[in-house]
């Protein structure tokens, strides 16, 4: 038995939008720690292939094309998961998808598209598995957020109140729930390379400015996401519930280090550039 897992070893995880990027890794990372995984993804061939990728190299997985915010595709796809490898333990809700549109361009059918997989998903997820959960009497829950859940990111259409919902349904499940043996926490990732982001940051100039913004310098990845969750899932945070865990290099607390300032050269520069050895 693993330490980060303790008795949550050979468990049932299940991570949702893990066909790709940083819910692949949070799957792959609960897999290498002892968990039996459920892959869920709305693109059921990734789904299938990542599942596929570990039962080949002798782990627990199964894949299923799920709609996060389709509570027959969720209900069936939990009892699979469920026949297979007994009572989920963990739920991982990483499904989201992005718009890039103007507030005063936004689409009535894309907010409603957003909302629906990025916030009323988490909600169906937790309520539909989050019962197994109750009914067991022990069980955790980690929402994958957004540091746009608590600071407006511009022309990403319904992405921030999405994400920022995504917070009040971790605070109100881990309210609810945290009497009865389920601990429920947020994670708020800032800026993670995955290869859906792979034009971004291949331009080196674009990346290297981006890494300047970052207090620790530089673009996290899907296992820092990862590490964070296996550590949430475990009896080691057996007394963290209801907290947002901000994992973005501190990126979201140095807004006033970026503050341009007078450079020795008479131009400017920030504090956070200055500082850079
Ligand atoms: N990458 C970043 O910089 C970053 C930053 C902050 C937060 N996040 C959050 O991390 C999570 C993962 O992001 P990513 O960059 O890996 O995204 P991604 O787009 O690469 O992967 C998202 C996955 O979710 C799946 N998906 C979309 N709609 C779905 C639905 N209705 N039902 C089931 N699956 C669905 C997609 O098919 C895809 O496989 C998201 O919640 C995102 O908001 C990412």
């Amino acid at each position: 038995m693993s330490d980060e897992t303790s008795n949550t070893e050979g468990q049932l995880a299940i991570v949702t939008g893990a066909g790709r990027g940083i819910g692949a890794a949070i799957a792959q990372r609960l897999s290498d720690a002892g968990y039996a995984v459920a892959i869920w993804d709305y693109d059921g061939e990734t789904a299938t292939a990542t599942a596929k990728a570990l039962s080949d190299a002798g782990r627990r997985a199964i894949g299923a094309r799920v709609d996060v915010s389709d509570e027959s595709m969720v209900e069936a796809a939990t009892q699979a998961a469920e026949a297979a490898f007994g009572a989920p333990y963990l739920l991982v809700n990483n499904a989201a998808t992005r718009h890039n549109e103007r507030l005063e361009d936004l689409k009535r059918e894309s907010w409603d598209r957003e909302i629906a997989t990025n916030l009323t998903g988490p909600f169906v997820c937790t309520q539909i598995v989050g019962r197994r959960m109750l009914a067991a009497g022990t069980g955790a829950i980690v929402n994958i957020a957004s540091m746009a859940g608590s600071n407006g990111q511009a022309v990403r259409g319904a992405y921030t109140p999405a994400k920022a919902g995504v917070l009040g349904l971790t605070y109100l499940t881990a309210v609810e729930w945290g009497g009865r043996g389920i601990r429920c926490n947020a994670i708020s990732p800032g800026m993670i390379s995955t290869p859906a982001h792979a034009a971004t940051y291949s331009d080196e100039n674009l990346k290297k400015a981006r890494e300047a913004m970052v207090p620790t310098g530089r673009i996290g990845n899907g296992k820092d996401i990862a590490d964070a969750v296996i550590f949430l899932a475990s009896d080691g945070a057996g007394y963290i519930n209801g907290a947002n865990l901000p994992v973005d290099g501190g990126i979201t607390k140095s807004i006033l280090a970026l503050m341009p300032v007078p450079a020795s050269d008479g131009g400017f520069e920030t504090m956070l550039g200055r500082l850079r050895p």
